[in-house]
């Protein structure tokens, strides 16, 4: 071959490497990114970005990455470039642009462990769909006419088997709570049969894994998860299929349940069906759970925003009593004014949901910054919830900030608004059981304090894992209250 021949040969390789050489060296100068620290290759800062903390603050390596690049910083983690934010009108614009600018993006390990139908990692149409059986099952209606009664009478069942003076997990308590409540609402399963206990403790495994490192070898909790996964998934087929049956004997499913419903109303299959229902028990059973701790907790700790709320909750207790009436009604529940602060501010300082995981699928700017398309994007709403230039004395549990003072809540310059509290995440991915989980707290409140008075049997705190956890399960005490 002449040497003019070999040099077209290469020459597109000479083109592609140059073009690649100008690429890959003009980018990064054109590029305006925030600042930050990649990090090691592969793991990035991710350990750092993990490791546990105070749920009630940022974490130390939350505070020194602000306070050295400030609240939007560039980073790598779970081996991806990421960007991070701890800004409320970033974090705003990123939620009010899924689907736009941005998209839900959770690691591949929690698809694996939900499922790929599960609502939190689909997109688009798919997700709309899904979102629409939930937002119909969690409906207003469905609250006032029916999950009401069951939240109040799974409140009951769990408060009345409680004893004066042996300490328990008041977190275990909470969790029995919400996994009966939505084991009912989403199958019919009854509380304490031997089936539903069954799957509450494969579930138990199966959370395990959801919070662990994704190691797929013998022995790892997300190895014994993935055995739970297929374990649940084969029971909740057995009574899809129990059902069916039932339907062609009588022409009618009469459970008024979830599985019922996509039964009946949803042409969705059965692996879709099936990842529907795990991720809706996961979804309305370990956050609620949580949120219902740290009230118990951040209570035992104020003792005059629990004197107002005995206060709130007996008055009410004592008009039913007068009016002969045992069971609650909507509203009794919309006079339970003080506790929907006390939520509020359980939920701010608290932080169930700390971050959420979005990815950007196009090149976005935002105030000067650029965040390349493909980077992912975390908005971390606990750090606005604990921002001091939003919220006054953001480390402090002070329900009173959430009372409403001629129009307006708060009583100072710096008072909090919708736009910078979103516990329930926002736009179209918004929490679809937020109603639900508020109702639940509410009544577990109401019987919690007309009924006992409790103490910390034992040192515990709220921790970040950043899932929230109470190490020791938050052990109490409790002894009876009567009013009069
Ligand atoms: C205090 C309790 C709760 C908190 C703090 C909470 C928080 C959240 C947050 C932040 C999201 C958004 C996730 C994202 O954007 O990536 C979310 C989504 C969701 N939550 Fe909740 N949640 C709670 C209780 C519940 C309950 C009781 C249910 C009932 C089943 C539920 C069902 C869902 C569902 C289905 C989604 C996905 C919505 C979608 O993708 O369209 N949550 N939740």
């Amino acid at each position: 071959m002449c040497e003019p021949e070999l040099l077209l040969l290469l020459l597109p390789s000479i083109l592609s490497l140059i073009l690649i050489l100008i690429l890959t060296k003009r980018k990064p100068s054109r590029l305006n990114l925030p600042p930050g620290n990649m990090g090691w290759p592969f793991l990035g800062e991710t350990i750092g970005y993990l490791r546990p903390y105070s749920a009630t603050s940022i974490g130390e390596f939350m505070e020194q990455h602000i306070s050295r690049y400030g609240k939007i910083y560039k980073s790598n983690l779970f081996g991806e470039p990421t960007i991070v934010s701890a800004d409320a009108g970033l974090n705003k614009f990123i939620l009010q642009n899924e689907g736009r600018l941005f998209e839900c993006s959770y690691p591949r390990s929690i698809g694996g462990i939900l499922g790929k139908w599960s609502m939190l990692v689909l997109v688009g149409d798919m997700h709309r769909d899904m979102r629409i059986i939930s937002l119909n099952f969690l409906s207003h209606a469905r609250l006032r006419t029916h999950l009401l009664r069951e939240v109040e009478k799974h409140t009951l069942l769990v408060l009345s088997s409680w004893k004066e003076n042996s300490p328990f997990s008041a977190q275990d308590e909470a969790k029995k709570f919400t996994f009966n409540l939505m084991a009912k609402h989403i199958m019919s399963l009854d509380p304490g049969k031997s089936e539903t206990e069954l799957l509450k403790k494969e579930y138990v495994t199966f959370m395990k894994g959801v919070v662990s490192a994704p190691l797929n070898f013998p022995g790892t909790a997300y190895r014994k998860a993935l055995k739970s996964r297929s374990t649940i998934l084969k029971f909740i087929e057995i009574k899809m299929e129990e059902r069916i049956l039932k339907m062609e004997d009588r022409g009618d499913l009469e459970e008024n349940d979830l599985l019922g419903w996509v039964l009946k109303h949803s042409d969705l299959s059965t692996e879709q069906i099936l990842d529907l229902i795990l991720s809706l028990l996961f979804a309305g059973h370990e956050t609620s759970s949580v949120a219902i701790a740290l009230a118990i907790y951040f209570l035992q700790g104020c003792p005059n925003a629990l004197q107002q709320l005995r206060e709130e909750h007996e008055g009410i207790a004592r008009a039913k009593k007068q009016s002969g009436e045992t069971e609650l009604n909507w509203n009794d529940y919309k006079k339970m004014e003080f506790t929907q602060c006390v939520i509020s501010e359980t939920l701010r300082l608290g932080n169930v949901v700390r971050f959420l995981h979005r990815k950007a699928i196009k090149d976005v700017t935002y105030e000067g910054y650029d965040i390349p398309c493909g980077w992912k994007v975390l908005p971390v709403i606990a750090a606005v919830h604990l921002d001091s230039s939003l919220f006054d004395q953001p480390q402090l549990f002070n329900p009173w900030r959430w009372q409403i003072h001629n129009g307006t809540r708060g009583s100072s310059s710096t008072c909090p608004t919708s736009n910078h509290f979103v516990p329930f995440g926002g736009g179209p991915r918004l929490c679809a059981g937020s109603e639900l989980a508020k109702l639940e707290m509410a009544v577990f409140i109401h019987y919690l304090v007309i009924n006992y008075h409790w103490e910390l049997a034992d040192m515990d705190q709220a921790y970040a894992f950043p899932f929230v956890d109470f190490p020791k399960g938050l052990p109490i005490r409790v002894q009876n209250h009567s009013f009069t």
